[in-house]
């Protein structure tokens, strides 16, 4: 393939996916990156420099990015504003972002005939019952309930329709909750392995019987790159890895590991519109693509990411504090 273009490659999922690729491909990487509060050029540390190149910038920037894309071979698009309880208190980012930052990409690669990845979640599909025994599939209708969720789901939208009208060759992938290194603290399992580092007690939503299916970030990342390279233009893959789990649960099995009593927990203000339970059916990337997750025991890969936080304070310090700042203005 060639040069790609990774947008949000300083993000959570994005560097992880920008050293998946230089470790197990040839490609040059162009990361185009706003640097927004959730990044960390500390996570491009150690990516090969002869292969890997960051770009400062909005995928918004219509004209940034139809230089980049001019020059590129494939884009694999990251870059969100990610965080729902940040889209709860302000929307607006959420909107230029995920939907206009979007349709910019797709205006991009249709010009240029570029391949084009889309990086979504299934928080488009809405929430499930505790008891469904039905999970997410491909042909789930969509029904988000956040700012957040809404915008990814505007985005599928106008790719799917890109595909459609224009012939872009575009795949789509949605993805459950990823856990593992250089996660902002703002989310779930980081923000309680650095509170517990800290001394402070993790804080739960409402009654923490919500269920998130947990993913770890380098099986998110392996199953991208199997798409990229051999999944069916205009199609959606689902990704999980079975891994559902309560909040509860998760909460005390980070006290666990960490050698703290497994009630150590307050219970803080819920989120409003809390979406109760997500479920990935993960069949057809499997049984289609051959993809498998490597990360089977949750318990290891969390006692791996607990280890990478002890290890990697400078990472995530500087910006620990206006996060817990933030949670204390609204009792979260
Ligand atoms: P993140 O918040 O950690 O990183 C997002 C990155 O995008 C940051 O580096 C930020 O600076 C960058 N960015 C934000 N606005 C930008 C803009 N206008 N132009 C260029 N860059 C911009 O997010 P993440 O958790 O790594 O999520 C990455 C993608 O995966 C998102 O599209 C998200 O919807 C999707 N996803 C995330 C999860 C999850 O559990 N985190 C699950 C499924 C899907
Ligand atoms: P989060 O990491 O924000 O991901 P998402 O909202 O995309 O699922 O939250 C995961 C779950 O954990 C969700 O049910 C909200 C809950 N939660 C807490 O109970 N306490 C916290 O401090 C945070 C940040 C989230």
């Amino acid at each position: 393939m060639g040069n790609i273009v990774v947008t949000g490659g300083a993000g959570f999922i994005g560097s992880n996916f920008v050293h998946h690729l230089l470790a197990h491909t040839t490609h040059d990487v162009t990361v185009l990156d706003a640097l927004t509060y959730a990044s960390n050029t500390a996570s491009l540390d150690g990516a090969d420099e002869s292969r890997m190149h960051l770009v400062v910038g909005s995928v918004a920037d219509a004209d940034l990015v139809d230089s980049l894309v001019a020059k590129a071979d494939a884009v694999v698009h990251f870059a969100a504003e990610s965080h729902n309880d940040n889209s709860l208190d302000d929307p607006s980012p959420f909107i230029e972002t995920n939907v206009t930052g979007t349709f910019v990409l797709l205006e991009a690669v249709r010009r240029h005939h570029t391949r084009y990845h889309h990086v979504s979640t299934d928080e488009v599909y809405g929430d499930l019952a505790l008891d469904d025994p039905h999970r997410f599939t491909e042909a789930t209708a969509y029904n988000p309930s956040s700012p957040y969720s809404a915008s990814k789901a505007a985005s599928d939208h106008l790719v799917r329709a890109w595909v459609r009208s224009f012939g872009v060759e575009a795949t789509l992938s949605n993805c459950s909750n990823n856990y593992g290194p250089r996660q902002h603290v703002e989310k779930f399992i980081p923000r309680q392995i650095t509170n517990v580092i800290d001394g402070v007690r993790p804080k739960l939503y409402g009654a923490g019987l919500n269920v998130r299916d947990w993913i770890h970030v380098d099986d998110h990342n392996a199953a991208v790159l199997r798409i990229l390279e051999s999944g069916r233009i205009g199609e959606t893959y689902l990704i999980g890895a079975d891994g559902e789990k309560n909040n509860v649960s998760v909460i005390e099995l980070i006290l666990a590991l960490m050698g703290q009593p497994t009630d150590a927990y307050d219970h803080v203000n819920d989120r409003a519109g809390h979406d109760l339970r997500y479920a990935i059916d993960s069949s057809k990337l499997r049984s289609e693509l051959g993809w498998q997750p490597q990360f089977t025991s949750f318990e290891d890969g969390l006692a791996d990411t607990i280890a990478w936080y002890r290890d990697n304070e400078a990472w995530w310090r500087p910006m620990k504090q206006a996060t817990e700042a933030k949670y204390q203005k609204v009792g979260q």
